[in-house]
């Protein structure tokens, strides 16, 4: 039988979020951003942040894969969909669930400067240190969390458990399933 044991509250999660919405809205001071989510974990958690930001910004979203239906990192990342907006010269903040091995924040921070951004920041929701293969920097951090596997808020286990408000580890699970 599959059990969910709550790690980080829905209380913890919005109050973490208006923390983050305050912190990139004081460093970006009214000029235009465009926020790109990372499909599909981050839908949820851009979702939320936008709404709590105070900015003029646009919205796009970056389609990739890392992970090849399995919970270890296969450290090739494909891309499926670009952008659609015009990228040369803007700010762009990307949006992630979680940066892990860092492959994926690595590729899209490559991927927007040779398309000429002014600046690229990326801001997660959570960070894995520990898991760490690349030297990216994550300008924004949620929660820094150990090497657990976790599910909710746009995190999923075989693309179940977006839905889910917090943030939980499973018991039960295959761990390739
Ligand atoms: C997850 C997550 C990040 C990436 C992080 O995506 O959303 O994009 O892995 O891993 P990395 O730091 O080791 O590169 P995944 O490919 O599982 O797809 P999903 O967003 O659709 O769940």
């Amino acid at each position: 039988m599959v059990t969910q044991k709550l790690v980080i509250s829905e209380t913890q999660i919005q109050e973490c979020v208006s923390r983050l919405a305050s912190l990139i809205s004081a460093d970006y001071k009214d000029q235009p951003l465009l926020v790109v989510g990372a499909l599909n974990g981050s839908f949820i958690f851009l979702s939320d942040l936008i709404r709590s930001m105070e900015l003029p910004i646009q919205v796009d979203f970056i389609r990739l894969s890392s992970y090849d239906e399995s919970t270890q990192s296969s450290g090739s990342v494909r891309l499926h969909h670009g952008v659609r907006t015009p990228v040369k010269g803007k700010n762009v903040l990307v949006v992630e669930d979680i940066v892990d091995t860092g492959f994926t924040a690595e590729f899209i921070r490559h991927y927007f400067e040779e398309q000429g951004a002014a600046s690229v920041r990326i801001c997660s929701l959570l960070d894995k240190p520990i898991r760490r293969l690349t030297s990216v920097t994550v300008d924004y951090v949620g929660f820094e969390v150990p090497d657990q596997f976790l599910v909710g808020y746009g995190l999923d286990y075989n693309q179940q458990f977006r839905e889910l408000r917090a943030l939980y580890t499973l018991e039960g699970v295959p761990q390739n399933p």
